[in-house]
């Protein structure tokens, strides 16, 4: 979707907007798939509500991107825009045992910052790729340790309200891949409480996961990670695998033959590829194993 009116043009760049016009979410997101739209870049949490008012009074549909590195886009010109925020400068600040991290941060540099500074807990997510806002918003996790443990406070726009509010960690429930905010509340900064350990020590835990990673995953390519959640008591891509799966392809969109519950992008997959195989993988699992896998990986539909 292309931003048309003079009037909003021209009040972007007073509520701290840089516009990228005709954007290629292709070239953003891990998958390497998706279509074009304006893309606004936010430089200042504080002006996201006037933004919003903007937008909304011209009647322009909008959505929050965060890393790319979890989504699945469809194709074509896009019926919305797309907002992302800047990179902020200090992203990570360390006081104590806090860091207190910018949403549009890199969760794996987060990881090593905080790890120079001898705060531990996280190492487990050093390989997981994406911002720290996409993070906190799924709870991601691997090798046994989630995000949502270490979170003290969240600043986050809140879409039902309209303003930023700062929510203390236990006003926010995390499960597995799941946390209680609603799909448009925008994540802007978090504050972590972490372990003390020494760099040493974290550097250790760190090289484990990272040979643990590249002996199970296919690292190399164009994916957006596990592309369903594991049921209770189930491991998706051990199911895929007994099924045979690996190697299925649809056009371009193929299940990798190093991890079943990985999907990647072998060349020009378009998103309808890559739907098609998913469900094509879904329906062979429910038929065999009656469990109905639900995604991991976030789709915006048109
Ligand atoms: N397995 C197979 N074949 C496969 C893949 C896995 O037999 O093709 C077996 C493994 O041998 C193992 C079991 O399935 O016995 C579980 O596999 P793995 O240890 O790789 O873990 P996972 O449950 O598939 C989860 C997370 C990953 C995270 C890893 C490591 C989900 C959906 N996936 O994978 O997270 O990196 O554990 O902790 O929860 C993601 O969220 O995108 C993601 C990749």
């Amino acid at each position: 979707m292309r931003i048309e009116e003079q009037k909003v043009l021209t009040a972007l760049p007073g509520v701290g907007v840089d516009l990228k016009p005709g954007a290629s979410l292709a070239e953003i997101t891990y998958l390497g798939i998706g279509g074009t739209t304006d893309l606004l870049r936010l430089k200042r949490h504080e002006s996201i509500p006037h933004v919003v008012k903007l937008l909304e009074a011209h009647g322009i549909p909008f959505k929050f991107l965060g890393g790319g590195s979890n989504l699945l886009v469809v194709d074509g010109e896009l019926p919305w825009v797309a907002m992302q925020l800047a990179q902020a400068d200090p992203d990570v600040v360390i006081e104590g045992n806090f860091a207190t991290v910018d949403a549009a941060a890199d969760l794996g540099r987060t990881v090593t910052l905080c790890a120079k500074r001898d705060l531990g807990g996280m190492e487990g997510l050093i390989g997981v790729p994406g911002t720290v806002g996409g993070a906190l918003r799924m709870n991601a996790g691997a090798y046994g340790i989630q995000i949502g443990s270490y979170v003290r406070e969240v600043k986050v726009y809140r879409g039902a309200t309209r303003v930023i509010e700062i929510l203390k960690g236990d006003q926010i429930s995390f499960e597995y891949r799941h946390t209680s905010f609603a799909p448009d509340d925008m994540m802007l900064a978090v504050k972590l409480e972490l372990p003390s350990k020494s760099f040493r020590e974290i550097l250790q835990g760190i090289r484990i996961c990272n040979e643990k990673r590249r002996a199970s995953q296919p690292l190399g390519q164009k994916s957006a990670g596990c592309i369903f959640k594991n049921p209770p008591g189930a491991s998706a891509g051990r199911m895929i695998d007994e099924l045979g799966l690996k190697g299925l392809s649809v056009g371009d969109a193929r299940v990798s033959d190093r991890h079943a519950n990985f999907f990647v992008n072998a060349g020009k997959a378009s998103a309808k590829d890559m739907l098609t195989l998913i469900g094509d993988v879904r329906e062979c699992v429910r038929k065999a194993y009656g469990f109905e896998l639900e995604n991991e990986v976030v789709v915006w539909n048109a």
